[in-house]
């Protein structure tokens, strides 16, 4: 597979975190947002990434905890007139895109993601001009702009399945923008396709020599893999998928013990799945650590109980794109919807 040059900022706009909250201001910020979902006509999604707390309030407000797809899906089939996204800022353009009639607001639109900032539209929109023999799939983590650029978009559940369509069709593929989830697609459908150099913070940082220590330590212990992952860790897995796929295996497996190569927030619904098995992450950090994330996305966790709660009354967060973008970019998105319905 050819890779072309990585377009991601030597220093990233990491978010500064948000601070401490106490357990009475728990309680306050817990009321305060259920009081206001109800009288705003507004339902919670939350993805599994965000604070454990969020995700919780979530379930107990009839929301709903997932993946980007699932949450995708959820907002634009639920009633609500409001949708408050609590994820990344690609989620919020997604629910927009499927329901533009829809109040699409979130916590704060700072929440971004290094593989939507790795690909800037100029850029990608050059790169495809320049190969026009090929068709263009990109990850579900991109700007509504770089989809509406595309011609399918997956997310990492259906990744492959997508791309081995297409090759199966004889069809070469630009893929963007994350070049480990590029190259492990690749491996598994033998498909000729040339990717786009973004990675993602998070997974970046697993670290494949920690990874064989601590299997060696824990040899009845299953290695469950996010794709996202560099190649040497996705080659120590026992299992590689999406955050629900890891979810779903982790329950149906007769393994005990988990090492778990994808963001800590994951834990919360996974340990609800199976609560009498044991979790562990897998390792992020070396000699050569230049770890910021840790196994936990800082843009993920701007989403806490304090702007979850400010979210009525915040401004500037409230999702919009462009009616011509929506119009694009709907396409490439029902096409993935209608080919896992195929
Ligand atoms: P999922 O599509 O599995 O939810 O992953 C989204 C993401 O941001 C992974 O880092
Ligand atoms: Fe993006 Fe990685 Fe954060 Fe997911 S975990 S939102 S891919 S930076």
């Amino acid at each position: 597979m050819i890779t072309i040059p990585g377009t991601l900022p030597k220093r990233l706009p990491f978010p500064e975190l948000p601070g401490f909250i106490s357990p009475e201001e728990k309680e306050e910020y817990q009321q305060r947002i259920k009081q206001r979902l109800i009288k705003e006509n507004a339902v919670l999604i939350a993805h599994y990434y965000t604070d454990t707390a969020v995700q919780s309030l979530a379930e107990q407000t009839g929301g709903f905890v997932g993946d980007s797809l699932e949450m995708a899906r959820f907002g634009r089939d639920h009633k609500a007139e409001t949708l408050v996204i609590a994820g990344v800022k690609f989620m919020g353009e997604s629910a927009k895109i499927l329901t533009p009639d829809k109040r699409v607001l979130m916590p704060t639109l700072e929440a971004t993601c290094s593989l939507d900032i790795s690909c800037p539209e100029k850029e990608f929109t050059e790169f495809c001009t320049a190969h026009p023999d090929r068709t263009v799939v990109v990850y579900a983590n991109t700007s509504a702009a770089v989809k509406a650029r595309a011609d399918w978009v997956v997310t990492s559940s259906i990744a492959v399945k997508v791309v081995a369509f297409l090759a199966d069709e004889g069809q070469k593929i630009i893929w963007a923008p994350d070049h480990h989830l590029g190259r492990y697609v690749q491996r598994d459908t033998g498909a000729d396709m040339i990717s786009w150099q973004g990675n993602c913070v998070v997974h970046d940082e697993f670290k494949y020599e920690e990874l064989m220590a601590l299997k060696k330590t824990n040899p009845d212990a299953a290695v469950f893999v996010h794709p996202e992952s560099p190649e040497p860790v996705i080659d120590l897995a026992d299992f590689v998928g999406s955050t629900s796929q890891i979810i779903n295996a982790c329950r149906t497996s007769n393994k005990k013990r988990f090492i778990v190569a994808t963001d800590k927030g994951i834990f919360f619904k996974m340990q609800q799945a199976v609560p009498d098995k044991e979790l562990m992450i897998a390792p992020t950090s070396s000699e050569t650590a230049t770890c910021r994330s840790c196994a936990r996305c800082p843009w993920m966790q701007l989403n806490d109980l304090k702007s979850v709660s400010e979210v009525f009354d915040t401004s500037g967060n409230e999702v919009f794109v462009d009616q011509n973008i929506i119009k694009k970019a709907l396409v490439p998105l029902n096409k993935m919807f209608a080919f896992m319905n195929s």
